[in-house]
């Protein structure tokens, strides 16, 4: 499974990366909004840092406006990945975009259907969010083994980048249920690499060591 960072902050990003863990970047209006900094500056400076798909979101709602903003986008890197909305104007875009070379990426995908159509339409990634579901009470997780065996029962390339994961288990539980990317946000990067039967394991072969040969 690949892992993606689900940030805008250039100072998280570069801490992945260092990590040598890092596939690829998805950030969102609300993620530059809470950075405060300019949207292509930002999408520029991010793909200096990371070789990988890096997600950039549209802010227009009609066809027309994702169009030019996705052509805008695409035009400031390579690894450029436009992020579209799941709607019907989403769909339309995604289309357009794909048969342009460009990678899209469907966002805001909260049922199997949505997810089919966005494949038809060329997607290359869907981004099912789990945490939002599970807020208002639907189990996020069935979503991503719903739209994995779609895709499989039909050979669909569109690759699902499990969303809006909020602690260690979402990221354990997309990797079960096959997700081909996971995109994490860095408090949870940093998390599953603490374990306290690893700290205290630690702690004791250094006691021991210690304690036999001194300091
Ligand atoms: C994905 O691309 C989104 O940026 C993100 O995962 C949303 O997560 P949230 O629901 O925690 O805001």
């Amino acid at each position: 499974m690949d892992l993606y960072i689900d940030t805008a902050s250039l100072d998280e990003i570069k801490q992945a990366a260092d990590m040598g863990v890092l596939d690829g970047v998805t950030t969102n209006p609300s993620l530059i909004a809470k950075e405060g900094v300019d949207y292509g500056k930002r999408l520029a400076e991010i793909c200096e840092v990371v070789e990988g798909p890096v997600s950039a979101e549209v802010i227009a709602t009609d066809y027309a406006g994702m169009i030019t903003e996705g052509r805008h986008h695409a035009k400031i890197a390579d690894n450029i990945v436009i992020k579209l909305p799941c709607t019907i104007d989403g769909l339309k875009a995604c289309k357009t975009l794909s048969d342009e070379g460009s990678r899209t990426n469907l966002t805001l995908c909260f049922q199997p259907l949505q997810a089919l159509m966005v494949a038809k339409a060329g997607a290359y990634l869907v981004s099912p969010f789990i945490g939002r579901l599970d807020d208002i009470a639907q189990d996020g997780m069935e979503l991503i083994g719903q739209i994995r065996e779609i895709y499989d029962n039909y050979g669909l390339p569109t690759k699902i980048l499990a969303a809006s994961i909020r602690h260690p288990l979402h990221f354990v539980q997309c990797a079960l249920a096959g997700a081909d990317v996971a995109t994490v946000p860095f408090k949870v990067i940093t998390q599953v690499m603490h374990h306290p039967l690893t700290d205290n394991g630690l702690e004791k072969f250094l006691a021991d060591y210690n304690k036999a040969f001194g300091q």
